[in-house]
């Protein structure tokens, strides 16, 4: 690969993270799914000292900020989405001096930490959930979450024909006849947000954890808190229709009602908390959530989605621009997180015979039938996508094992799969767990040093040419191109803004930013002249001026 210098060398830490209330703006945000990180006591499972033992891999990667998904007490249903208590930490991951530990030991590295926080729905083991089964219907603990009279004779129909996104019917009933609604798994009943109680308590779960110095929060099904539930219920065909807004399940007005008030929790601390939504909503209705009266940042998951090509990642990042200057908040891009099918793999996929688009085929993996991926074009393309979106104004959310250029895990047996997509939609949907697989941290051992003593997701054999010890110090791997990208982006990284190059060839994209500086990506098939500049970067090889096909690079313009 053509460098020019060695920008790790030269890089800046991100300082004291005490300091700077915009530092979420541009951030390299990296997602940690802690039972699959590092497992420091040998019992399969990643835990909170696994994480603090690989701090010094964070600092060197160069991330601002770890994203931490659910560590909290869970029988596990949903990957710990299911949360048994907001306020504590799993026992099988460790104990809050573990997290307390570990978050000091971070901002000691000068790394934040943003916490996963999951308010549409507890676990059915959360106390108030046994409470409600307890108690009797219509008494106060039943309003805390979502219950209902069943249709029919004796109530014995659901309240509605709705689905849970996992599949299956979105209610489930309980011994004295009355249903509950569970959006997701029938182990995540979903929380009624209209009660104050409600309210009260995620408040002081944003207090105590901000409190032990967490600086932001990722919220989970940002957009399903508030509801409006009428009796009678529309069908699932009345809701088909139903545009933004009218939904009564999702992205409803009230909610922002919700953030407004975490919101002034947030202010209350120095710097204020930060919190980054999830939610799917249609694009132009995401400023609502990134809205600095909000939750402040908001996911796009439109690169996620797009199909490789360079007239649809233009319009998305012009797109996803023009929304943030709408909201004030900055953008934000990803292309892998735990519940898509990792982006080395979609994009070494076949395109659709057809000619459709290609969202919604990665789950061509599923069934049983692995279609041939080419696991080179994949990876090269990844990599020309990940250094395309980290030139990009706004913050970058990356997952663990992206900066290996892990592809994702086809070939684990049906007896060992967890997810509950898998099991609810048995033969259509393989689930999630194929990004989940515990991180491969040497080339070999029992469980590629994740930890001393099995993983508790299968490891595949090529683990062991990808782990961080066999691409650690290997110029052409693809841990030292996010090393370097990381470094030279803190370097490199100025006001939130991007100027549009002319190219002769509609496959190949190229902006300028403040600074001096451009990224250039060519998405193929033909090779292409480079830019005038001084070649910084690249995610492929370059030589003689020319950049080949699938590949990025960033060059110093002026
Ligand atoms: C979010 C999470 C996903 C989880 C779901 C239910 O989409 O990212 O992993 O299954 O919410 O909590
Ligand atoms: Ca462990």
């Amino acid at each position: 690969m053509a460098l020019a210098g060695d920008p790790v060398a030269g890089a800046e830490r991100a300082g004291d993270p005490g300091a700077g209330a915009d530092w979420w703006r541009q951030a390299a945000v990296y997602q940690i799914y802690p039972r699959s990180y590092a497992d420091a006591n040998g019992d399969g499972i990643g835990d909170l000292a696994g994480i603090t033992s690989r701090i010094p891999y964070l600092a060197s990667l160069g991330v601002d900020a770890v994203w931490l998904s659910p560590f909290y007490p869970s029988a596990l249903a949903d990957g710990g989405y299911d949360v048994d208590d907001y306020r504590d930490v799993d026992p099988r991951l460790g104990t809050l001096d573990d997290f307390d530990r570990m978050i000091a030991a971070l901002h000691d590295a000068g790394i934040r930490l943003v916490a996963d926080l999951v308010p549409n729905h507890s676990s059915d083991r959360h106390e108030w959930f046994r409470a409600a089964l307890a108690a009797a219907p219509g008494s106060p603990e039943r309003a805390r979450y979502i219950f209902r009279d069943g249709l029919g004779p004796h109530g014995a129909l659901p309240p509605s024909d709705w689905q849970s996104i996992f599949g299956g019917p979105a209610w489930q009933r309980v011994p004295d006849g009355q249903w509950y609604l569970h959006l997701f798994a029938p182990e995540q009943p979903d929380l009624n947000w209209d009660n104050p109680e409600v309210r009260a308590d995620f408040v002081r779960t944003l207090r105590f954890w901000s409190d032990r110095g967490v600086d932001g929060f990722r919220v989970d099904v940002a957009h399903g808190l508030a509801k409006r539930l009428t009796d009678p219920l529309p069908s699932t065909e009345e809701l088909a229709g139903l545009g933004p807004g009218a939904h009564p399940l999702w992205d409803r007005d009230e909610v922002h009602d919700i953030y407004a008030e975490w919101r002034r929790v947030f202010q209350e601390y120095d710097p204020p908390r930060t919190a980054v939504a999830e939610a799917w909503v249609e694009p132009d209705r995401r400023a609502r959530y990134a809205h600095p009266e909000g939750l402040g940042q908001a996911f796009s998951f439109d690169l996620l989605e797009a199909d490789y090509d360079a007239a649809g990642f233009r319009r998305i990042i012009a797109d996803n621009l023009a929304f943030a200057r709408k909201s004030g908040s900055s953008t934000t891009w990803v292309f892998s997180n735990h519940d898509v099918v990792r982006h080395a793999t979609r994009y070494g996929l076949p395109v659709p015979a057809d000619g459709g688009p290609q969202k919604g085929r990665e789950w061509l993996l599923s069934g049983g039938i692995e279609p041939a991926l080419d696991r080179e074009r994949g990876l090269r393309r990844a990599r020309a996508a990940t250094l395309l979106m980290l030139a990009l104004p706004g913050s970058a959310y990356l997952y663990q094992g992206e900066e290996l250029g892990l592809h994702e895990v086809a070939e684990i047996p049906d007896k060992d799969r967890q997810d509950p997509t898998f099991f609810r939609n048995a033969g259509v949907e393989i689930g999630r767990d194929g990004c989940r697989v515990p991180l491969p941290w040497t080339r070999d051992g029992s469980s590629f040093g994740f930890g001393a003593d099995g993983a508790h997701l299968p490891q595949p054999t090529w683990f062991g040419a990808v782990s961080v010890e066999a691409e650690e110090g290997h110029d052409a791997s693809t841990l030292s191109l996010y090393r370097r990208a990381l470094a030279l982006r803190r370097r490199l990284q100025g006001p939130e803004e991007l100027r549009w190059r002319d190219t002769d060839r509609a496959s190949v994209l190229a902006f300028e930013r403040p600074g001096g500086w451009c990224a250039v990506m060519n998405f193929g098939p033909d090779a292409t002249p480079l830019p005038e500049g001084e070649l910084l970067l690249a995610s492929g090889p370059v030589a003689d001026g020319v950049l080949p096909p699938d590949t990025t690079a960033w060059l110093r313009v002026r």
